[in-house]
């Protein structure tokens, strides 16, 4: 048997799955690996510990898989996370600044002080927000005694994880777009690094990879048993729309995981947002670029989570839907999980969690609906947002990730969208996606016609609620988010 192997290095596990040519899962093995909170808002990855989970997870698979003939590697990636080495000893200078860290906060609100946001916004379609590679990249390169001067040397190598891992198995300094244009140092109408940027930022252009085709061989790996390309480069988001087969202009999927990532494939162009959404990059092929825009929400199953470890109301995630099938509807009951601040289109870091119309009556079923009514208002917010943007009315949204498992969710969903939500047979998309790139790079698969041909729709949940009642619900969960905002200023 043939297959394609992704890896899939995420923000708690590294991943590696086996894929057959009909898009099936052959293997999946995982493992989890340490979070460093070093102070309160700091993130960090051990890069060496990333590696080498991803290797052995990788090892795994093929073994348990009788070491099957693997004809490419893909590789997606938690995106934004920086790693800074030593081009000679490949030695990473310092643990990763990880997507979620908010240390550099103080250097995007000093930028914005200059009145770089519109600048930095027309160039990279990003909001000046720690969230991004740039500022974490410079503050390493202030931090770290001598960086700077040895980084302008071309003695250090900068990379996203996709970066880091490409080099480990193959010696090559590259990234595609998708992952590129996370920096805040990517043109992404140009398709390069760009200088004004670099300078903005005080990043040496002698540090960053090569920005390559997001399917496309890179080079070759022997660690894995015969020697294998490395032939498909995105980071996890657009990996999971390639998956998904959101290959057309108006299609969009939503990953319900810690957070809710959305991404809309808005075609050739990118679209500036007006409604504070970024436009990003879905993938290069040939001299072809995707865009996408993109609603980052930060709290989604990470609000589930909280019901189980915070409040053990629940003992599993699980467990949630049948206790919020408690309560016939929300009761006038709502919550707004902006535990870290509010993300797309809000952006508001000094909102804070809260939960609204609690009565004497209230118990525990409304507040696990409210918690997951919550995660479904918010996808909503950002696609109205999205078609505001792009002028494209969303007629389905295909969704994967943990919590789209979850058919009370998906059914509100569908019910405050007014539009079918679809979640596929194979909901691995994100790993597909890189071995889709891959395969297609290497001739597993011939195009992507083969790809959309593949996936194939598991539930479909159409919309039943009347438009009286969902405006009235949207109309209370505004009012709820309206008073959620502001809480620390
Ligand atoms: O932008 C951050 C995103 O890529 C992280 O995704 O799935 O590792 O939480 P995940």
């Amino acid at each position: 048997m043939d297959c394609i192997l992704a890896l899939d290095q995420g923000t708690t596990s590294s991943r590696a799955l086996l894929f057959d040519g009909g898009g099936a899962v052959r293997g999946v093995a995982q493992k989890e690996f340490t979070q460093h909170f070093p102070r309160p808002g700091w993130v960090e990855h051990d890069p060496l510990e990333i590696w080498a989970t991803q290797l052995e997870v990788a090892r795994e698979v093929l073994a348990r898989a009788g070491n099957p003939r693997v004809a490419a590697i893909g590789i997606t990636n938690q995106r934004e996370t920086t790693v800074l080495w030593d081009r000679a000893t490949g030695e990473p200078l310092a643990n990763a600044i990880v997507w979620q860290d908010r240390r550099t906060t103080g250097i995007c609100d000093e930028l914005r002080a200059q009145g770089l946001a519109n600048f930095f916004q027309e160039r990279t379609g990003l909001v000046l927000d720690a969230y991004f590679s740039g500022t974490k990249l410079q503050w390493l390169l202030d931090t770290l005694p001598g960086a700077r001067e040895r980084a302008a040397r071309g003695e250090l190598a900068f990379g996203t994880i996709d970066t880091w891992l490409a080099w480990k198995l193959t010696g090559a300094h590259v990234t595609d777009p998708s992952n590129a244009s996370r920096t805040l140092l990517f043109n992404i109408h140009e398709g390069r690094w760009d200088e004004e940027l670099l300078g903005a930022l005080r990043i040496p252009a002698e540090v960053l990879p090569r920005v390559v085709d997001s399917s496309g061989v890179v080079g070759a790996t022997d660690l894995l048993g015969g020697r294998i390309p490395v032939a498909g480069i995105a980071g996890d988001q657009q990996a999971a729309t390639f998956g998904q087969a959101c290959l057309a202009p108006g299609m969009a999927k939503n990953t319900y995981g810690t957070g809710c990532f959305l991404l809309l494939n808005t075609g050739d162009r990118p679209t500036t947002s007006r409604n504070r959404l970024l436009t990003t990059p879905l993938w290069k092929l040939g001299d072809r670029t995707s865009y996408a825009l993109e609603g980052s929400v930060f709290m989604a199953g990470a609000a589930v989570q909280w019901l189980r470890d915070g409040l053990g109301i629940i003992r599993t995630s699980a467990e949630v839907e049948a206790l919020a099938r408690t309560v016939p509807g929300n009761e006038g009951v709502y919550h707004v999980p902006a535990f870290v601040g509010l993300g797309a289109p809000f952006w508001d870091p000094s909102a804070r969690g809260t939960f609204f119309g609690l009565t004497r009556g209230t118990h525990k079923g409304h507040i696990a609906r409210a918690v997951l009514e919550s995660i479904a208002y918010q996808a909503v917010e950002v696609i109205r947002a999205m078609e505001a943007d792009s002028g494209i009315q969303l007629q389905e949204l295909r969704v994967d990730g943990g919590a789209s498992r979850n058919d009370l969710l998906m059914q509100f969903q569908a019910d405050l969208l007014g539009a079918a939500v679809v979640r596929p047979e194979i909901t691995e998309t994100t790993a597909l996606g890189a071995a889709y790139l891959a395969g297609l790079a290497v001739g597993f698969w011939e195009d992507s016609g083969q790809i959309a041909l593949n996936w194939r729709p598991g539930t479909r949940f159409e919309p039943s609620m009347d438009a009286r009642e969902r405006s009235a619900l949207l109309d209370g969960w505004h009012r709820a988010v309206e008073r959620s905002r502001g809480w620390l200023d």
